[in-house]
């Protein structure tokens, strides 16, 4: 079939499926469509006579929270027969790393820069998740964020437009698959739109105040990305945006989402955020918010039933049309027609695989392998293939934490196939060698030192020791931010107390953000972050500390030094006094009585410098890797062109490994102040020990724009720097001009 065909085709079968949504319309009575509208949390059990009457009435167009298969088709068996016009449900879910098989937290799995392998797990959760009869789910979570005091980075793909956009995309294919209304496949939401990441000082649900030029160079592209690739919804935010609520927001709703980007899908509103416009400040009561969030651009209404209470008499007073309320069904009804409910609204849970089965958890163990960041090895002390026949001490309390290591939105995980790391590093010793374990605290948040003596016995009865630290699943997620992000409790204390034993000491993070290190990082020998890996987590750390895999993750955000420093992110601007090792003083370092231009006058904290303890992209491996012969295919292109850049890279270490090759460009002048380094590309390798693969990019003069001064997206020509390498911080380089 040729394209042009192929274009027919689909513009055929969207044009019938307008016109069924106009022929239902006909049918519909006002209340029948504000019924649409309505999304309302079930009722888990039984299935309540009230409830049951008004899906009966056609006054509910979607449920969230039931996954059990019997009530959610006896739910639609309700509102399919007997409804008058019996339109089905959309079922919503909270399917953000996994269903019952858990993958990595999102942060996690951007941590392995690998969209094949995060499209291939969402759509295993949309295959176990849609086994229940769910259709939604509530994700992906898209929203840019550089502050690792909220509590939602974990649910984030990290602090970087590029990457977000990519990992954003490859979970909506995996979700929605090319069909959504093929088996497995279920809707996808884009949240939270939008800027909910700058959540000032990192508290949830906060104020954000973003310039439109940052909101469109930083916190936009994402959202415009999973638009573009045909996402089926999206949520709003929480949070107020420059003054205006997100649920209120018609610049957002309208300007941007419909008219800018000519999005066709619908809009619910997050949790009861349509009532949260009173709390705001920004509507009087819910009827006044009904009418805010209506006229701005939401189509349905998550939880509060302000819209069913109050659209009809709204209508009926003048001050809504109901041509918009029939804009905002058609936006819902078209994507229950695409899902092919209509068709069939019953859920057939023998037609799927198991869930939590052999093929699911193998997934799962492949993402948590690449999504671990190996930060620090000094003497190569890991891998610990050399201490495989001896005796390790392996304490702390997320060693054996079946729950916790699931992390933050995991309603459908089942603990009981949690590996942990302490069953799967005995079972993968064997025989060979003997594990001392110690808990020897509570909880990651103990403040008891109670059992830091036995610990310490048992580190020093141990030829190396590995600490299992971080944060529980609790610490994280959700209204769950922090102020001081190091580790909690005593954990740094017990560090200490064991560096004294003397043997090496290996510390595994699990955490959903990043995490301050900088107190106990010259107290350990090696890190590995692991964040909240999921289901088979504990099998993959294990692989990982014993050399049968070398670490690949790569920081999807930075980590900072000190809280102080946030935010901190990779894609800073340069300023106009740029810092740099030349003009840094530390201020233990000033002279009594120091003049007041003496310091060097550049920007940097006294105390902090102006580096991250990790940068973005950064992350170390078993192996050892070169960068050589960046080459671009030219040196100077137009508008409209592109130029190849090349870069030969080997693998100079003894044992096979992946490496993320990452491109970064900087845009030297433009009409606003472009930052230092931007990702643009990014490819997973897998090279033998001794091998050297030559890798190519391509850049389009398309890849080089940019919001500028007066809002509109611009190419302009001048100088731009390229960078490859294996972190932000890559050294090699190459320079390029972009001409008219
Ligand atoms: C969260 C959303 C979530 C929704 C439904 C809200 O509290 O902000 O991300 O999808 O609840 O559970």
């Amino acid at each position: 079939m040729t394209s042009e065909n192929t274009t027919v085709l689909e513009s055929a079968n969207s044009q019938s499926i307008d016109e069924r949504v106009r022929a239902l319309m006909n049918e519909m009575t006002l209340a029948e469509k504000i019924g649409q509208t309505n999304q309302i949390n079930a009722a888990h059990g039984e299935i309540p006579d009230w409830l049951r009457g008004s899906l009966a009435h056609g006054n509910i167009g979607s449920l969230l929270n039931e996954v059990d298969v019997d009530t959610v088709n006896e739910l639609q068996r309700i509102a399919v027969q007997e409804s008058r016009l019996g339109i089905p449900l959309l079922i919503g879910r909270d399917v953000i790393h996994g269903f019952k098989t858990v993958f990595p937290i999102p942060i996690g799995q951007a941590a392995t820069w690998n969209p094949e392998l995060v499209e291939a797990s969402a759509r295993i959760a949309a295959e176990e998740a849609a086994a229940t009869g769910v259709n939604w789910t509530f994700a992906p979570m898209i929203d840019v964020t550089r502050d690792p005091r909220w509590g939602r980075i974990a649910e984030s793909l990290g602090e970087d437009p590029f990457l977000a956009s990519a990992l954003g995309i490859a979970m909506v294919a995996g979700f929605q698959g090319d069909d959504l209304s093929a088996l497995g496949s279920i809707a996808a939401c884009a949240k939270h739109f939008a800027g909910y990441g700058a959540s000032e000082s990192g508290r949830d649900y906060n104020t954000t105040s973003i310039p439109e030029i940052e909101l469109r160079n930083v916190y936009l592209p994402p959202f415009n990305a999973v638009a573009n690739a045909g996402v089926a919804s999206f949520m709003t935010s929480f949070s107020d945006l420059n003054g205006v609520p997100s649920t209120g927001n018609k610049f957002l709703l309208k300007t941007i989402l419909r008219d800018e980007w000519g999005f066709t899908g619908f809009v619910v509103s997050d949790w009861d955020s349509i009532r949260q416009l009173s709390d705001h400040g920004y509507t009087e009561d819910d009827r006044h918010a009904g009418l805010a969030a209506a006229s701005a651009g939401v189509d349905m209404d998550m939880a509060s039933t302000i819209f069913a209470e109050h659209l009809a008499p709204l209508v009926e007073d003048g001050e809504l049309s109901i041509a918009m309320i029939d804009t905002m069904v058609a936006n819902i009804l078209r994507v229950k027609f695409q899902l092919g409910l209509f068709e069939n609204a019953f859920t057939e849970a023998n037609a799927y695989a198991k869930p939590l089965n052999a093929e699911h958890l193998a997934a799962a163990k492949r993402s948590a392998l690449q999504s671990v960041v190996l930060l620090k090895n000094d003497s190569r002390v890991l891998p610990l293939s050399q201490f495989a026949t001896k005796t390790l001490a392996v304490i702390g309390p997320m060693a054996d934490e079946p729950y916790e290591q699931l992390g933050t939105w995991v309603f459908d995980g089942v603990p009981e196939y949690s590996r942990t790391p302490l069953e799967s590093i005995r079972s993968l010793l064997g025989e060979r060698g003997h594990v001392n374990y110690v808990r020897a605290m509570e909880t990651t948040r103990s403040k008891s030192d109670e059992g830091f003596a036995q610990a310490v016995e048992a580190a020093q009865e141990s030829d190396a020791v590995i600490f299992f630290g971080g944060e529980e699943s609790i610490l994280s997620g959700e209204a769950h931010s922090r102020a001081n992000i190091d580790l909690p409790g005593k954990q740094a204390e017990l560090i200490k107390a064991l560096r004294d034993s003397g043997k090496p000491i290996i510390l595994v993070v699990m955490a959903g953000r990043p995490l301050t290190l900088t107190n106990i990082i010259d107290d350990v020998d090696a890190i590995l972050f692991a964040w909240h890996p999921g289901t088979m987590g504990g099998l993959a750390i294990a692989d990982l500390l014993f050399g049968v895999e070398s670490p690949s993750g790569k920081l999807p955000v930075t980590f900072p030094r000190v809280v102080g420093q946030v935010p901190i992110y990779y894609a800073h601007k340069n300023t106009g006094r740029p810092a740099s090792q030349d003009t840094f003083v530390h201020m233990d370092d000033i002279d009594a009585n120091a003049a007041q231009t003496s310091l060097g006058m550049t920007s940097f904290h006294l105390d902090a410098g102006f580096t991250p303890l990790f940068e973005f992209g950064y992350g170390l491996s078993y192996a050892e890797f070169v960068y050589r012969s960046l080459n671009l295919s030219r040196d100077e292109f137009a508008i409209g062109e592109s130029v190849t850049a090349t870069v030969t890279v080997q693998n100079v270490g003894d044992v096979d490994a992946d490496e993320v090759v990452q491109l970064y460009i900087r845009d030297l002048v433009a009409n606003v102040t472009r930052p230092v380094r931007q990702l643009k590309g990014f490819r997973r390798l897998h090279l033998q020990a001794g091998e050297s693969q030559e890798v190519e990019f391509q850049i389009a003069s398309t890849d080089l724009a940019f919001y500028g001064v007066d809002m509109q997206s611009v190419i302009e020509p001048g100088e731009f720097h390229v960078w490859i390498g294996g972190a932000s911080s890559a050294e090699l380089w190459a320079r390029f001009r972009l001409v008219p």
